[in-house]
């Protein structure tokens, strides 16, 4: 077995216009040169492109100096399924949007949710048979679905997840095609290969999102939750509540922001568990020793150090959403580097992950990098898998408690084993093992 988990090899001099374009749509991860993993900003050679992967350019970026960059390339990608919904908006149509969804992200909302994990869980589990190879990415991305469906929003009808998973396969497929148009502002015109198809899974997607806020205003329930919140809230500055448009938009925001990613991290923690079993065996003893077998409560989910740490390391070598990007609007200088209208600033968040000069060992799995004392010397622009400023995941704590839950109880029952190649990390919306990812699951006695 290789010393260290899986790994995008970086090419070692910046590629050629052709040999970035067919690496790219085979893997985006895999045209960032060795220098943006060394440095810390790095232009692409003849194209309006930047690898942002130094703390204090991602300051200036995210928090400093938003106002001069904008989401124009996410907006382009995801906007035709997302609309204009909280991810994919600005300025202060963004911000109310924001404010009218936050209450119920606040610790004490979360803690009612436990019970929710622990069930969706147990659901997932009862499906299993002793020592059979189960594909993990997809029921990761069951559990969690079951999860929001089951917290934030209305259950879906049965035929949501399909569609969901339908259309999202068709974004990842045509995705990084979209991606590559959407960084380099390719004329709407030119025909992007996928975009068809995934047009029309999007108008699928769009359409059972739209029964299900019809059914909520025909029922008129006095319901609690995510959709009531936001066909309550008002927008300050005009008064209007959102139409039945923006109601969509930001349900269909959440169903998936909500599941994918945090799906993708348990996928790629469940690969790390069974390809390390010492640490699996350490966590389960930490469960044990917390739970004494009970079913997982809130409180028991704060006092799990090491699965925080294994959690966290797991999203350092495999970040859920492994690129984000901006562009600037108008002509700008970011610390002495001239900027042109229009070009975009990606900042890796796998590469800046590995950063050669800022993590020792970088490609090592060291869940001990975030033992309490060592975590605080982490700065704050080099670690961020759910972003940073003031766009920072609004689910980032529902997240992390969901995993911890979900994660705890599954160890509590069972063990996972490798049960096929290395898996080779992608990135699409979200970072995909290539191939699936298959372990064999085995009940413990
Ligand atoms: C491990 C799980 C997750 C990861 C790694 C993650 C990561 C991220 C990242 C990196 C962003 C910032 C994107 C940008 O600024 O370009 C983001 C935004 C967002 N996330 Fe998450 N996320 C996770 C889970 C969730 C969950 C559970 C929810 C909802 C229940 C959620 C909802 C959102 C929303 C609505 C935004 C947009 C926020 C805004 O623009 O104001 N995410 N997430």
């Amino acid at each position: 077995m290789a010393p260290h988990p899986p790994r995008v090899v970086p090419p070692d001099r910046p590629l050629h216009r052709l040999a970035f374009v067919a690496r790219f749509v085979r893997n985006p991860l895999s045209v960032v040169p060795r220098a943006a993993y060394e440095e810390d900003f790095t232009a692409v050679p003849n194209a309006p492109i930047y690898w942002v992967t130094g703390p204090q350019f991602i300051r200036a970026v995210l928090l400093e100096e938003r106002d001069k960059f904008a989401k124009l390339a996410q907006i382009r990608l995801l906007g035709p399924l997302l609309g204009k919904g909280i991810l994919t908006s600005e300025g202060a149509d963004w911000k109310w949007q924001r404010q009218a969804s936050a209450p119920m992200f606040r610790p004490q909302e979360l803690v009612h949710f436990v019970p929710g994990f622990v069930q969706a869980t147990r659901r997932l589990m009862a499906r299993w048979t002793d020592n059979a190879v189960r594909p993990i990415e997809r029921d990761m991305t069951q559990v969690t679905f079951d999860v929001i469906s089951a917290t934030l929003l209305p259950s879906a009808d049965a035929g949501m997840p399909a569609a969901i998973e339908d259309s999202t396969a068709s974004f990842q497929r045509a995705g990084a095609w979209g991606q590559l148009f959407a960084w380099v502002h390719a004329p709407r015109w030119l025909p992007q290969p996928g975009r068809r198809r995934s047009a029309a899974a999007v108008a699928a997607l769009r359409g059972a999102v739209h029964r299900i806020v019809a059914e909520r205003r025909a029922a008129g329930e006095a319901k609690d939750d995510l959709l009531a919140r936001l066909m309550r809230a008002r927008d300050p500055d005009t008064g209007q509540q959102m139409n039945d448009e923006q109601l969509v938009d930001n349900l269909l925001t959440f169903y998936l922001a909500g599941h994918e990613t945090t799906a993708k991290a348990l996928t790629w923690t469940l690969y790390l568990l069974a390809r390390y079993p010492h640490w699996a065996r350490r966590l389960e003893a930490e469960v044990g020793a917390v739970t004494g077998g009970a079913e997982v409560s809130a409180a028991h989910a704060e006092r799990l150090p090491l699965v925080q740490q294994v959690l966290k390391e797991s999203m350092r070598l495999y970040p859920p959403v492994p690129i984000m990007t901006r562009q600037a609007v108008a002509d700008t200088v970011l610390d002495g580097h001239a900027i042109r209208a229009g070009a975009s600033l990606v900042m890796p968040i796998y590469v800046i992950h590995r950063h050669a000069r800022r993590w020792e060992e970088p490609d090592a799995f060291l869940p001990e990098r975030f033992a309490p004392e060592r975590e605080d010397a982490i700065p704050r622009y080099q670690y961020m898998p759910f972003g940073a400023g003031p766009r920072i995941c609004i689910g980032m704590a529902f997240a992390m408690i969901e995993a911890t839950v979900i994660l705890a109880t599954l160890l509590q029952r069972v063990r996972f084993a490798p049960a096929g190649r290395d898996p080779e990390p992608v990135a699409r919306v979200t970072l995909i093992p290539r191939g699936g990812m298959p372990l064999a699951v085995r009940f413990r006695p």
